[in-house]
């Protein structure tokens, strides 16, 4: 699926609060696009008008051409997926199950293969048979990702859109590193195209095609890491006295709080 998805004068207003302001944005197949902005800036809430969770004030957002509303919610529903922040269940499922849910929108018998497979890019064999609720919020967030991918899986891999708020908030170095790497794969060979909010800069510099930043529910800036991640702009934006250096490995800026 070859498609765009264009976000057109998105508005976003709840009790006389203007939570997201005129924001047009396109993102393109094959793409890792990371959302960075403040506590509050309305990424979470973006990321729901991206993805048809939230009806926009005004403004439109449309996928292959076609308004996300007009879109039957079982096709929608194979053709993007939605990774959120802090993902509760009200039940207590084993792990194989939780990620099974990601199966709802396909028929078909192959599902214990498909969510074997699954388990098996996401590093997630080692927690089969847990109980979803006793996990720590880590392994509860590489099993929300393997359930967001599960609902995407088609012929050995992930295709379509994938979004996720804030993956790596309770990851550890070695599963924060997978994780975007796995992303950045899979967006490579340009079967899925992924959008992210990201708090860690340095994470979104590394491996994020492109960058936008919003402040107050307006895009103030956007861009390649390189031109997004600047030292003015992050402290006027953040508020926070910062210095910009490079990555040892390469050209990939890298941010430092000032002590
Ligand atoms: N349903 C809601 N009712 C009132 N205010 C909301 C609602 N949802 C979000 N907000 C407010 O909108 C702003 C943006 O929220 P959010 O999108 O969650 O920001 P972020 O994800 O960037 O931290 C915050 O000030 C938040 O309190
Ligand atoms: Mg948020």
């Amino acid at each position: 699926m070859a498609e765009r998805l264009i976000a057109d004068a998105l508005s976003y207003r709840i009790a006389d609060k203007t939570i997201i302001q005129d924001v047009s944005l396109t993102l393109s197949p094959g793409e890792l696009v990371a959302l960075i902005g403040p506590n509050g800036a309305g990424k979470s809430t973006l990321l729901r008008l991206l993805t048809g969770y939230l009806r926009p004030t005004s403004g439109r957002c449309a996928l292959g051409g076609k308004s996300l509303e007009q879109w039957p919610t079982q096709t929608l529903s194979r053709h993007r997926a939605v990774m959120r922040q802090n993902t509760q269940l009200g039940f207590d499922w084993p792990v194989e199950a939780v990620i099974g849910m990601g199966r709802a929108p396909w028929s078909g018998s192959a599902k214990s293969a498909t969510v074997h497979q699954v388990m098996s890019v996401t590093g997630c064999l080692p927690l089969a048979g847990r109980r979803y609720a006793a996990l720590s919020g880590g392994e509860q967030q590489r099993v929300q990702l393997a359930r967001a991918l599960a609902q995407l899986w088609q012929n050995d891999a992930p295709r379509g859109w994938l979004f996720l708020d804030e993956p790596t908030s309770a990851l550890d170095l070695f599963h924060q590193q997978h994780l975007l790497r796995l992303l950045k794969s899979l967006t490579a060979k340009g079967h899925l195209h992924v959008c992210v909010v990201l708090h860690d800069l340095n994470l979104a510099a590394l491996w994020a095609d492109r960058i936008i930043l919003l402040h107050q529910g307006n895009i103030v800036s956007r861009g390649a890491p390189v031109e997004v991640l600047q030292a003015n702009d992050l402290a006027r934006w953040y508020g926070a006295e910062v210095q910009i250096g490079q990555h040892p490995s390469g050209a990939t800026p890298q941010v430092f709080l000032a002590p």
